[in-house]
């Protein structure tokens, strides 16, 4: 496929569509079609981290470019900051130097690499001690085992605070025509010369040509201040494709790379498809209600 690329101020390279791994199925070769697919189609960006399936994510992730010897060809972003421990479902919030010095080394023995392109902080609260954070970070790309580093986060004080303190290439946050939240801070992101990873582009299938499907099994509740027929009748009206539609909406704002999650081949064959058809310009956001973050500003 034709693939445009857009560079992050550390020079990473993204594929405009990446692939968020997160949803691979845990049988390898299922999973190794999603991967060949995504390469073969020259995506050239994988998004994981090291709490998805406690460490299989990346293992699988390591499996798969071991086998073809492409590492090099591609850009690797994992994220650290949840403890994990065997044996047992407990998750802990942990941003401190040590576990980040420490985890990173786990992260690159899964990933069978010895530097990681992108290290994502995965969440993270405005009460951290973010200094210490930040310290770890930077002494990690100095010393080689990460390019560059990022946040993922929906808290606009503490994006605010990354923005304003640290050195972070990309901010991650769940970003489409629906959770448009993100609109609040775009101009600030692009005024530090940061760019915005956007996760669930398709708004977990809602933003396809199955939103029929999708809603009552995943959004019978509604979303947002959506109702379910109001998502139905939104859904309905808009002219181009939805997942070309959201594409462009996000192609249009200062986004380094469009990560789509998918857990079959079709489901990223029909991301790719709708990415060949972009042209660049928004032409649905005015159907959408305008959403703003309500906590954490
Ligand atoms: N806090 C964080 O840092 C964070 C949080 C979430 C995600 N992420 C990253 O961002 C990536 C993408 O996020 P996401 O997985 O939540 O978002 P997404 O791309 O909106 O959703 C992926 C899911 O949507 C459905 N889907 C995708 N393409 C489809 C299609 N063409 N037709 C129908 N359904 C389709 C599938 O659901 P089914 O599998 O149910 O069919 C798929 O698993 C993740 O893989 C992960 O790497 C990061």
């Amino acid at each position: 496929m034709h693939v445009n690329h857009r560079t992050t101020k550390s020079g990473l390279k993204f594929s405009e569509l990446s692939l968020g791994c997160m949803n691979l199925p845990l049988d390898y070769p299922e999973a190794k079609n999603i991967l060949s697919t995504a390469l073969d189609s020259e995506i050239s960006y994988f998004d994981t981290a090291d709490l998805y399936n406690k460490g299989e994510n990346e293992t699988l992730l390591g499996r798969f470019f071991k086998e073809n010897g492409h590492r090099h060809d591609v850009m690797i972003g994992s994220k650290v900051g949840n403890e994990f421990f065997r044996g047992s479902d407990e998750v802990r919030w942990n941003p401190s130097r040590e576990h980040i010095m420490e985890s990173v080394k786990d992260s690159l023995q899964r990933l069978g690499t010895d530097y990681l392109d992108l290290y994502m902080l995965h969440g993270g609260m405005i009460e951290d001690n973010k200094e210490e954070t930040i310290e770890a970070f930077n002494i990690l790309k100095r010393e080689g085992l990460i390019r560059a580093y990022g946040i993922s986060s929906i808290r606009p004080n503490v994006i605010r605070f990354y923005l304003d303190y640290s050195d972070i290439d990309v901010v991650m946050m769940q970003f489409n025509l629906l959770d448009n939240r993100p609109e609040m801070l775009t101009e600030e992101i692009a005024a530090r010369d940061v760019r915005i990873l956007a996760r669930g582009p398709v708004m977990k299938g809602l933003l396809t040509e199955q939103y029929q499907d999708v809603l009552p099994k995943k959004f019978k509740e509604g979303l947002f201040d959506y109702s379910v027929e109001e998502l139905n009748t939104t859904l309905s009206q808009v002219q181009e494709p939805l997942t070309v539609s959201t594409m462009n909406y996000l192609l249009e704002q200062p986004v380094a790379s469009i990560v789509a999650g998918a857990s079959s081949v079709e489901q990223l064959t029909s991301n790719i498809d709708a990415y060949q058809q972009v042209d660049y310009h928004t032409h649905s956001r005015d159907r959408f209600h305008s959403i703003n973050y309500e906590d954490h500003l």
